[in-house]
């Protein structure tokens, strides 16, 4: 069953000089619920400009994106919010853990922003545990390795039980043997809590591990499998 899918999605970036720059070329892909879709691609490619209007971080200049076949766009303002707080959590390359909050304060952080008041606590050991990281709760970002930063991000990311997780290069910025931990971490929470992971690479070494995948080319869709 699909749980996001996006219909002729353009996005158009105008730049410092006036010139524009097509990032998305008519765009459409359709993600099933509950399995790892890998999008695929040079540095450049668009990954990122299309992993943010699938999680309605930012809008297109034209094209529609649907979740559980609800059309993000028309949702306004404090709607738009709390669609993205409640359904979608988000890893990015460059962890952005709260430099100044514990790793199990960034994790309850995030269930305040979803307005889950009830159990927050039980939640956030459940979910450092479920990356392995139980006896990291007190430490801050700065105290913890590249990777185990990253599996913090993954249980802030799943805390308040999304309907999707977008990772936007999660291994990016880790080596290949921890790289490889996370996107397992991301398997397991699939299995597990019975979320959607959508994710990107430009690392061809790591398409094998998803279920399904898209390649994209300068802002097109050139594959599909
Ligand atoms: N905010 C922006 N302003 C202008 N150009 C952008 C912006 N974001 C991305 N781009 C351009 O759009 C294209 C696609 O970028 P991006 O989606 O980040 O690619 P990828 O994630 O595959 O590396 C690139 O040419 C990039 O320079
Ligand atoms: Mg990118």
């Amino acid at each position: 069953m699909s749980i996001i899918r996006c219909e002729n999605l353009c996005r158009v970036f105008t730049l410092a000089d006036g010139s524009r720059l097509q990032a998305l070329k008519n765009v459409n892909i359709d993600i099933e619920e509950g399995k790892l879709t890998i999008l695929k691609g040079r540095s450049g490619s668009g990954k990122t400009t299309l992993l943010n209007l699938l999680g309605g971080l930012d809008r297109p200049d034209s094209g529609k994106v649907f979740l559980d076949e609800r059309e993000i766009q028309d949702l306004k303002g404090m709607e738009r919010v709390r669609m993205r707080r409640e359904n979608i959590g988000f890893v990015f390359q460059s962890v952005a853990l709260i430099p100044t909050m514990n790793a199990r304060e960034n994790v309850e952080y995030s269930l305040r922003l979803a307005g889950i008041g009830k159990g927050r606590k039980e939640r956030t050991l459940e979910c450092l545990a479920a990356v392995g990281l139980s006896e990291r709760e007190t430490h801050f970002p700065e105290e913890m390795s590249g990777g185990e930063q990253q599996r913090v991000a993954v249980a802030r990311a799943m805390a308040h039980k999304p309907k999707v997780i977008f990772a936007d290069e999660p291994t990016g910025a880790l080596d290949t043997a921890t790289g490889l931990q996370v996107i397992k971490l991301l398997k397991d929470m699939i299995a597990k809590e019975h979320i959607t992971v959508v994710m990107t690479t430009h690392d061809p070494g790591i398409m094998q591990f998803g279920d399904a995948g898209y390649e994209l080319e300068d802002g097109e869709i050139i594959g599909k499998w």
